[in-house]
């Protein structure tokens, strides 16, 4: 099958989920240790944020010497982490923390002096220090001269850490830097990358980029004052842990809430209707599923003011005790997104009081929706701020209600049927 769409198909504006994202919200300590491969590393790095791994990387002195912890820093955008006994570096993020950070700790290239401490345990520095700490899986990526591969003492190390189930990426064989050839080279980066990745399972979204908007949006009347409405977020927030879970690559923009970030998803924060419009057209190049869970103000304060108005008003705004302003209607975010090339699935939410299927289903048409949830906000146990929702999920032939239940597990049910969906129109548009 071709990864791109045909361009004959009417969905070829969808791009497809790949391997492109196999590594989505993961994380990866990089160890590097002393070698001629060393420079690889830096390549390595690309391909695993490629992958979308974000990546940490430990080097031993060893490595310093062959390649310098800037470049690396510059390339995984994190800093590098050097030593065991150095206060500034465990007060910023300690070897335990960085330990338990980690999904993975790749070593690559792996010297033999490194395996041989690691298959013995010694803890003599920060690198060998977070294999004994570390309760993610380990791997390791050998790379040394053909006559130190093959040495008997190397072959007993290697051993040992096979019988621990620790992965062994190569070594090639190959010309050396040397100018021997046998077994003993790094793996390239590509590979390595690869490899990688097919250490974490796939699951239902890996490789697919989600954007979600949340909460309520806020419209100024003047500094002190503004319109909104009772959206707390929570679904929103709850769709984007789902999303996460499922292996997507999650962009949360939310209105103003107080909700803590779901761990690994990007948070971009907006006020007004028109800034969580700017974003949302920003985040679509980077977007396969577009979810709509935010209720944004259908309407703004055409000349809201720049100064507190005051009761004693003389501009017009406030006379005989009435205030008045004109409202001047909002762009429509959700259906932008549907009427954009490429188009990503799109997935509205409706809040209606009465009539909620009915309404819910014109909204699908008006604004070019694959799909829609209807949200009855007339129960105080469902719906604006609680903790609990029910919905009826409808789209162009068909619709299933999910019942009461916890907006965390609404979300989970909802994640799986849009991507059932999602995945559907793909397999179509091939
Ligand atoms: O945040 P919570 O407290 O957890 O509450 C959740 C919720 C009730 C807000 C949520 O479940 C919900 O129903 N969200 C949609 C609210 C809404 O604004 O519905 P609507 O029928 O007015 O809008 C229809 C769709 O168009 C929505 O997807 C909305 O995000 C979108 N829209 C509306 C207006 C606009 N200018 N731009 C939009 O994108």
């Amino acid at each position: 099958m071709p990864d791109t769409p045909q361009q004959d198909s009417p969905q070829q504006n969808i791009a497809p989920p790949d391997s492109r994202l196999a590594l989505a919200n993961r994380r990866i300590v990089l160890g590097v240790t002393g070698g001629i491969a060393a420079y690889k590393s830096a390549e390595l790095i690309r391909r695993l944020k490629d992958l979308g791994a974000d990546v940490r990387v430990v080097m031993t002195p060893a490595a310093q010497e062959f390649i310098t912890p800037l470049t690396l820093q510059a390339l995984s955008g994190n800093p590098v982490h050097t030593t065991l006994l150095d206060t500034e570096a465990e007060a910023a993020m300690g070897h335990i923390e960085l330990a338990r950070w980690g999904d993975l700790i790749l070593v690559a290239p792996a010297s033999a002096d490194f395996l041989a401490r690691m298959a013995h345990g010694h803890g003599n520095d920060l690198l060998t220090t977070l294999c004994l700490a570390a309760r993610c899986p380990l791997a390791v990526a050998p790379a040394m001269n053909q006559a130190m591969w093959a040495s008997r003492s190397n072959q007993d190390n290697i051993a040992l850490l096979q019988a621990r189930g620790i992965p062994l990426f190569g070594p090639a064989a190959g010309e050396q830097a040397c100018g021997d050839v046998g077994p003993g080279r790094m793996l390239e980066p590509t590979e390595l990358a690869h490899l990688t990745a097919g250490l974490f399972p796939r699951q239902l979204l890996t490789g697919t980029r989600i954007t979600i908007t949340a909460g309520p949006t806020r419209e100024a009347i003047d500094p002190v004052r503004y319109i909104s409405n009772h959206s707390s977020g929570k679904m929103g927030f709850a769709l984007a842990e789902a999303a996460r879970d499922a292996g997507a690559q999650v962009t949360l923009i939310s209105g103003p809430v107080h909700l803590p970030t779901p761990d690994r998803v990007q948070r971009i924060d907006v006020v007004s209707a028109q800034d969580m419009y700017d974003a949302s057209l920003g985040a679509l190049k980077q977007t396969d599923i577009f979810i709509a869970t935010a209720a944004v103000a259908d309407f703004r304060v055409e000349n809201s003011r720049n100064q507190k108005i005051k009761k004693q008003d003389n501009s017009g705004t406030i006379q005989d005790g009435r205030m008045t302003l004109t409202l001047v209607e909002n762009p429509d975010i959700v259906a932008a997104v549907a009427s954009h090339s490429p188009k990503p699935f799109t997935v509205g939410f409706a809040a209606e009081t009465q009539d909620v299927e009915n309404y819910a289903r014109q909204k699908i048409a008006r604004k070019g929706l694959d799909m829609i949830v209807a949200n009855d906000v007339s129960r105080s146990d469902i719906g604006f701020n609680s903790d609990q929702n029910a919905v009826t999920v409808i789209w162009p032939d068909g619709q299933q209600a999910i019942d009461l239940a916890s907006k965390a597990q609404i979300a989970r049910d909802l994640v799986t049927l849009i991507a059932t969906h999602y995945q559907q129109q793909h397999k179509n548009a091939r």
